[in-house]
């Protein structure tokens, strides 16, 4: 089948001003198709074409390094998208519990996702996961993803430069702020933990 870039699950102006509908326009519409694009041209005719994502990233992951950043970068981007919300809302009781005994309290848990990704060297994603019945929080590099790996991804935010250099240009800390404050979407977090298995990407 043939991967599609995911819809935007909000106006293209609803998060501003941590990120800009100039910023989502470019990122989605640009990156985000460009990494579909680059999957799909690459799967179409072989035996990886009828596969879901998740399946394209796991095959590709140690025998096909192109074909593995383009599937986990369109993997992470559609993640992303839902990982966001024009108001963040609230942790689930059962969330706030996990969260409250892996890092102390919500605001602590917010201060641990703004220094890891304040201090990830480069490109990359800071990720709060669920790994063995804990929390926890995880960097990948680059294109890497958590999607085919032994954790279920809760929430993401994208570190790269593309993410928010238009609107706050090297501070990548004050985007960090802005959306761990403001932007998480806690339902999304909740929907994913409740499942206990991995978001699948939409066919
Ligand atoms: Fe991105």
């Amino acid at each position: 089948m043939a991967f599609a870039v995911t819809p935007l699950p909000y106006d293209k102006d609803a998060l501003s001003p941590a990120i800009s509908a100039e910023t989502l326009s470019y990122h989605h519409g640009k990156h985000h198709q460009a990494y579909i694009d680059k999957t799909n041209k690459a799967i179409e005719g072989t035996e990886l074409a009828d596969q879901p994502l998740e399946k394209v990233i796991a095959s590709a992951r140690k025998t096909d390094q192109g074909l593995f950043n383009n599937a986990a970068q369109s993997w992470n981007h559609g993640f992303y998208w839902n990982s966001l919300a024009s108001e963040s809302g609230h942790p689930t009781d059962e969330l706030k519990s996990m969260i409250d005994s892996a890092f102390g309290s919500l605001d602590d848990l917010k201060a641990k996702l703004k220094e890891r990704g304040a201090g990830h060297f480069a490109s990359g994603w800071v990720w709060l996961a669920e790994k063995g019945g804990k929390l926890t929080i995880e960097e990948t590099h680059d294109g890497d993803t958590l999607a085919d790996l032994d954790a279920n991804p809760l929430l993401v935010i994208d570190l790269w430069e593309h993410a928010y250099y238009l609107d706050h240009q090297n501070k990548r800390p004050e985007y960090l702020d802005e959306v761990v404050e403001n932007k998480l979407n806690w339902g999304f977090a909740a929907d994913n933990l409740q499942r206990g298995t991995t978001w699948v990407y939409p066919a």
